[in-house]
C-alpha cells in the first residue's frame, strides 16, 4: 500500500498505479500496435511501398517497448530530435539516483513513468519520415464523437438559449451550471475506459442535477467570487483535457464567459504530441468545431461554430500547445522550466485545469491524506487564481471533509479509480 505522502508508484502492488503500469498500458501498446497492422496495406496504398517498411519498424519500436516496460528495463533517452528532447533527457539523467541508477518502469514516479511511455509512443513516428505527424489515437477520438452529438445538440441549444435570454439575477446558476456540465465532461475520456468509447448519451442538463451528492469537494462559489470580482485581468486560461463531448462544454465555458462580459479573451492549452489517448491536439480542436457543424442538423450548432470561428480570427480566443504540457514535471516545477508559461500564467483571471492528470500533476501525484488542504497539496503553484475540475481517476484526492473519504470508502471501493466521483478545488 502506498504510504502517505509518498509519491504514487507502482512498486506498491496494491496501487492503481501497478495495475496500470501492469495491465493498463501494455493495453494501450498492443491497441496501437494492432490498429497499425490492420491499417498496413491501405497505408502502403495511399503512401506508397515505403511505408510499408516503416510501418514494420514502428512495430518492431512497439514490440520492443512492450518488453522494456514488462521486464522492468530501465528507462532510456529520447532520440529523435523533437523540441523537447533535450528537457525530456534532461529530466530522465537529473532523476538518477546518486548511484547513477536509472529510472525503472516499476520503480518509480506513477505519473513520470506515464508521461515517459506517452512520449515514447510519439517517438516511434517521429523517428519515421511518412509518419512524423501521425496520430495513432485520432481515430478514437473521431469514431467517438457521433456518440455525443445528441447531448452536444442539447448543450449547445442550451447554451443558445441561455445566452440571448439570460435575466441578470440568473449569471450565477448559468455559469455554475456550465462549470458542472464541463466538470462531468471529464468522465468521457478514453484512457480509463481503455480505449473503449465513452460517449456522453445520457441527457446532460438533467444528468448534472443529480449528481451534485458525488462532487466530494465543491469549490464553485469560489470560483463564481474570482469570475465576478473586478480584476485587472480579463484573460482567462483553459488548459484541456480530452477531445470529443468534454471539449464541447469546455468551449461552452469559453463562450459563456465571453457573452457575459466575464473575461476579454480565452486562451486555450492544448496537448502539442498524441497524449493519453484522448487529450486535445490542435487538429482534435478545429476538427470538432468544424465537425459540430457539419455532421447535426442543429441550429444552434452551425451558429456555435460560426461563431467560434470568429472568435479565433478575431484573437478574442486562441490556442497554444507549449511542449511543457507533454513533459513529466507536476506544476510546481512550471516557473522554473517554462518561466514563460508561468509569467504568462500570471496575467490570468482565473487558470481552469481540466481533468485527472492536470489535477495529478497539480498535486505533484502524491499520496496526500484525503483531508489535506489543497493549496497545501499545489506546493507554491499559484501563478493566479485556479481552480481544477475533476472527476477523481486516481488514487490521489485532497480536500475533503474528515469523515468523507471514509464514508464513501464504505459504499464504493473503486471510488479513487472509476471517474464515478468528482471534485472542484479552487485557490484563490
Ligand atoms: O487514472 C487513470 C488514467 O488513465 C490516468 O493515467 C490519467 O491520470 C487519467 O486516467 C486520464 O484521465 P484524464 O483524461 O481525466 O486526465
Ligand atoms: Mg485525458
Amino acid at each position: 500500500v502506498t504510504p502517505w505522502n509518498e509519491y504514487l508508484s507502482a512498486k506498491y502492488k496494491r496501487s492503481f498505479a501497478y495495475h496500470t503500469v501492469r495491465n493498463r498500458l501494455p493495453v494501450t501498446v498492443t491497441q496501437v500496435l494492432d490498429h497499425l497492422s490492420r491499417k498496413k496495406e491501405e497505408l502502403a496504398q495511399s503512401l506508397g511501398e515505403v511505408s510499408r517498411e516503416e510501418v514494420k519498424q514502428i512495430i518492431g519500436y512497439f514490440s520492443k517497448l512492450k518488453n522494456e516496460m514488462q521486464t522492468n528495463k530501465p528507462l532510456t533517452p529520447f532520440n529523435s530530435n523533437e523540441v523537447d528532447e533535450k528537457s525530456w533527457n534532461d529530466f530522465l539523467k537529473n532523476s538518477e539516483d546518486s548511484l547513477g541508477r536509472p529510472l525503472l518502469w516499476f520503480a518509480d514516479v506513477w505519473l513520470h513513468i506515464e508521461c515517459y511511455l506517452y512520449r515514447r509512443i510519439r517517438e516511434a513516428f517521429a523517428l519515421t519520415q511518412h509518419f512524423h505527424n501521425y496520430d495513432p489515437f485520432r481515430h478514437q477520438k473521431e469514431d467517438a464523437f457521433p456518440g455525443s452529438l445528441q447531448a452536444i445538440a442539447v448543450v449547445g441549444t442550451h447554451l443558445v438559449k441561455v445566452c440571448s435570454s439570460m435575466a441578470s439575477a440568473d449569471t450565477e446558476k448559468y455559469v455554475v451550471q456550465f462549470l458542472k456540465l464541463s466538470l462531468w465532461g471529464n468522465r468521457c475520456d478514453l484512457s480509463i475506459s481503455g480505449g473503449k468509447e465513452i460517449a456522453q448519451v445520457a441527457d446532460p442538463l438533467e444528468m448534472i442535477s443529480q449528481l451534485d451528492n458525488l462532487i466530494l469537494a465543491n469549490d464553485l462559489p469560489k470560483v463564481w467570487d474570482v469570475l465576478c470580482k473586478e480584476p485587472s485581468s480579463r484573460v482567462i486560461d483553459i488548459i484541456f483535457d480530452n477531445s470529443g463531448y468534454e471539449l464541447f462544454t469546455d468551449l461552452c465555458i469559453a463562450h459563456l464567459l465571453i457573452k457575459l462580459k466575464l473575461a476579454d479573451k480565452v486562451r486555450f492549452h492544448a496537448k502539442r504530441v498524441p497524449w493519453f489517448i484522448s487529450d486535445v491536439m490542435e487538429h482534435d480542436f478545429n476538427w470538432l468545431i468544424d465537425e459540430m457543424g457539419k455532421q447535426s442538423a442543429t441550429p444552434s450548432l452551425l451558429e456555435l461554430s460560426k461563431e467560434w470561428k470568429s472568435y479565433l480570427s478575431s484573437g478574442c480566443w486562441s490556442l497554444f500547445d507549449e511542449p511543457f504540457w507533454t513533459l513529466p514535471y507536476s506544476y510546481d516545477c512550471m516557473k522554473d522550466v517554462d518561466t514563460e508559461l508561468y509569467n504568462s500564467f500570471k496575467e490570468s483571471k482565473l487558470l481552469i485545469f481540466k481533468g485527472d492528470l492536470n489535477y495529478r500533476k497539480l498535486v505533484g501525484d502524491m499520496n496526500w491524506p484525503h483531508t489535506e488542504e489543497f493549496t497545501v497539496a499545489l506546493r507554491g503553484f499559484t501563478p493566479a487564481p485556479l481552480v481544477s475540475l475533476r472527476t477523481i481517476k486516481a488514487d490521489v484526492v485532497v480536500g475533503l471533509k474528515p469523515g468523507t473519504a471514509e464514508e464513501v470508502a464504505k459504499v464504493d471501493d473503486d471510488w479513487l479509480t472509476t471517474g464515478k466521483y468528482a471534485v472542484v478545488s479552487c485557490f484563490c
